[in-house]
């Protein structure tokens, strides 16, 4: 994907819930500091904060939810049509609580970020960040990722580490890796909006800037 110097990244979210990451996200749009605008939000669930965020910016919300599909397979042909109707070139997983299946994965091949609470292949799942606190690590933060057929596994763009404390509780915990995900959420997304990523099996090399 080569991008002129005009053309905004058009980005899709999926998003389940509160949807801080989203607006991490909308935010750098906003203010400038990506080449990357985000072009629709789809949840899985219809009170999902998230899509009030995107509303509240004049974003297409839509909703999507499994229960309305007879297979996974058609549930993910709906967001694909989402995407495509949106002309989504890059979709990040922003608290998106679902294994990402055959139909997203082809539809868009290394095109689909994850953020992960955890330095991966550390604490992949749910709660990583009390799996952190649980195993007794020194160091917790968090990673984004190219998404695979596999949970919070494929090709690392992005960590960031974060100080675990003596007295530290899984929330304050969260919320001081959450501030690392605000920061290099947008990075990763301005990395591919400069074309920057190359692929060599699960190693991502950044190309420098301007560099084809
Ligand atoms: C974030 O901490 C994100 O890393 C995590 O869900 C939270 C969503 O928060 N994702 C995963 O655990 C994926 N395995 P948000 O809705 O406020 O962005």
């Amino acid at each position: 994907m080569l991008m002129s110097s005009s053309k905004k990244l058009p980005l899709g979210i999926l998003a389940s819930g509160r949807g801080s990451n989203l607006q991490s996200i909308l935010d750098a749009s906003q203010s400038g500091q990506l080449d990357a605008q985000v072009a629709v939000v789809i949840s899985d669930n219809i009170h999902a904060q998230a899509l009030d965020r995107a509303r509240k910016m004049g974003i297409p919300a839509v909703v999507c939810e499994r229960s309305h599909f007879a297979s996974k397979e058609a549930f993910e042909q709906s967001i694909v049509k989402e995407l495509h109707r949106h002309h989504v070139e890059l979709v990040c997983l922003a608290g998106f609580m679902r294994l990402i299946g055959k139909t997203l994965l082809t539809a868009y091949p290394h095109k689909i970020l994850n953020i992960h609470p955890a330095l991966l292949p550390a604490f992949p799942g749910l709660s990583a960040q009390s799996q952190a606190l649980d195993y007794g690590v020194k160091v917790a933060g968090c990673t984004v990722h190219i998404v695979d057929d596999r949970v919070d596994h494929g090709p690392i763009i992005l960590q960031s580490a974060v100080e675990v404390r003596d007295d530290d509780t899984v929330d304050a915990l969260s919320a001081r890796i959450l501030e690392e995900e605000h920061r290099i959420y947008p990075q990763a997304i301005q990395l591919f909006a400069e074309n920057r990523v190359r692929m060599e099996g699960r190693h991502i090399k950044l190309r420098s800037k301007g560099e084809t």
